[in-house]
């Protein structure tokens, strides 16, 4: 189902940080929301978050780093159950063992606190969480900046091929266009709060328009990086 949210804005201390947006997201669509920091890509991503689900959309979220999304006094497996409540579930409920298959996440101790895990392993569970619902929309953001390059990498490639198969749509929010150009067919360029150019990702890196997707497509180096 087509996903549709109108006039999403936010105002904070008295500063419009998000001019009024509206956007439009397609079943499998695979959207990459650029821009520089503190150009309310964020933003967006709460305000388009907390809309959806205001319709009764299932839509998921995962934080720039794994400490936002995790209690470091609490259990794997007691963020597990939480996230499996949160939507309803009865607790041990969710396909566990086929999440964290495809996210490859072996020989975790559930009963360990998240320290006791890699960081790289805390993301791909944050990420598991994030699909247990089924959502309609996964919103990512800056999901891999807190990875070394080469488990980025891996990360948003297990998560591709996990996707693959799913009606689920993607946004993935950056400011590294070498990552984003990668992973998605339509880009949204923000600047100052508001979306200034989208369009087909080769579009976009080819003849960007604005200032805004100039500067971002100018930083060619960051596309050999390996994610
Ligand atoms: N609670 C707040 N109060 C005041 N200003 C805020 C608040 N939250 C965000 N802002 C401001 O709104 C602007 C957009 O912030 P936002 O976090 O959405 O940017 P961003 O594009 O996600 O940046 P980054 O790439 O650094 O994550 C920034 O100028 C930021 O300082
Ligand atoms: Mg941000």
């Amino acid at each position: 189902m087509t996903l549709t949210a109108t006039g999403l804005s936010a105002v904070r201390s008295g500063r419009t940080i998000l001019h009024p947006t509206s956007l439009r997201i397609e079943p499998r669509g695979r959207i990459g929301l650029v821009g520089s920091s503190g150009s309310g890509k964020s933003t967006l991503g709460h305000a388009l978050i907390d809309d959806l689900r205001a319709q009764g959309r299932c839509v998921a979220h995962v934080p720039q780093s794994p400490d936002e999304a995790l209690d470091p006094l609490r259990s794997m497996a007691f963020h597990w159950s939480e996230a499996e409540i949160a939507l309803g579930l009865a607790p041990g409920s969710a396909d566990q063992a086929g999440l964290f298959q495809a996210l490859s996440i072996e020989g975790g101790d559930l009963r360990k606190r998240p320290w006791g895990w890699s960081r790289g392993m805390l993301q791909r569970f944050v990420i598991a969480m994030a699909l247990i619902g089924n959502p309609d929309l996964i919103v990512l953001d800056e999901p891999t900046s807190a990875l070394d390059p080469v488990v980025a990498a891996a990360t948003m490639e297990l998560l591709s091929t996990f996707l693959k198969g799913k009606t689920a749509a993607m946004i993935l929010i950056t400011h590294d266009l070498g990552l984003a150009a990668r992973r998605v067919d339509t880009l949204m360029v923000m600047e100052a709060g508001r979306l200034v150019e989208q369009g087909p990702t080769e579009d976009m890196l080819e003849r960007p328009t604005t200032q805004a997707a100039r500067s971002l497509s100018a930083h060619r180096n960051w596309m050999a990086l390996p994610c």
